[in-house]
């Protein structure tokens, strides 16, 4: 089948946008049927999602020590035999929960290309070089204020088979665990100024302007250190991790 090119996309794009612009309020969530974002066509979930008994989930909650996770599994530049390429930078934010309490000793993990849009994965055939000093995976446990930082390599974009020359902004890949199994929150932090933003029916699936605009992190230059690394921040707000049921396991209400 042949691919169709960006402007049919971008059409489509803007199609929804100013639909939902008319229509009020955009989603703060991403679309799951998103049709420019195209296998979200077939793939998204048509049935109402299982529902799970919130007191029995949290018997089996994940609890992750600090002699879980070593500290040194937060620096992406380091543990292989050199330096990987590309520009080094600094990520950290805070994660909070909706009413701005810090979410503790959470499990964060990150994923993502090197700086020439390569992941260290079979299926990506990306003709790029893959980085012998570069993984691309890290993990962290936040703070008692709630704190995660990474030290990795700025990714670059990538192309994927949308559609033709369809390219994704420079992104890292975010899993945070919360405080039970059900609250795993998967998301991507993005750059800011990047010129793909618009083109891109990933992000565009969010069709909320200020809920997109929460993925992309800001530039730092107090978080830059000289002659080493530039710095981004990035703040996670975890809503419903307040749900009452969650505040003390005993409760009827
Ligand atoms: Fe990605």
């Amino acid at each position: 089948m042949e691919l169709e090119t960006q402007s049919v996309i971008d059409a489509e794009i803007s199609a929804i946008a100013q639909a939902t612009e008319q229509a009020g309020a955009g989603e703060l969530q991403p679309h799951v049927d998103y049709p420019p974002y195209r296998s979200s066509i077939l793939r998204h979930p048509t049935k109402d999602l299982r529902h799970t008994d919130p007191e029995t989930i949290e018997r089996w909650a994940p609890c992750f020590s600090h002699r879980d996770v070593d500290p040194l599994e937060s620096d992406l530049t380091i543990g292989q035999r050199g330096e990987p390429v590309g520009e080094r930078i600094i990520v950290t934010g805070r994660v909070t929960d909706g009413e701005g309490r810090p979410v503790r000793n959470q499990l964060v993990e990150i994923w993502q290309a090197n700086a020439g849009g390569r992941y260290v994965h079979k299926r990506d055939q990306h003709h790029a070089a893959l980085d012998p000093n570069f993984t691309g995976a890290g993990r962290c446990l936040t703070d008692d204020e709630g704190n995660y930082r990474f030290v990795s390599i700025k990714p670059g974009p990538y192309p994927w088979k949308n559609h033709l020359n369809a390219w994704r902004p420079a992104h890292i890949h975010f899993s945070l665990f919360g405080t039970d199994f059900t609250q795993r929150l998967v998301t991507q932090m993005y750059f800011p100024g990047d010129p793909l933003f618009s083109r891109d029916p990933i992000y565009q699936a969010i069709t909320d302007p200020k809920a997109r605009e929460m993925l992309v992190a800001t530039y730092d230059h107090d978080l830059t250190q000289p002659e080493w690394a530039t710095g981004y921040r990035w703040d996670i707000v975890l809503t419903g991790s307040n749900r009452t049921y969650t505040e003390s396991e005993d409760s009827d209400l």
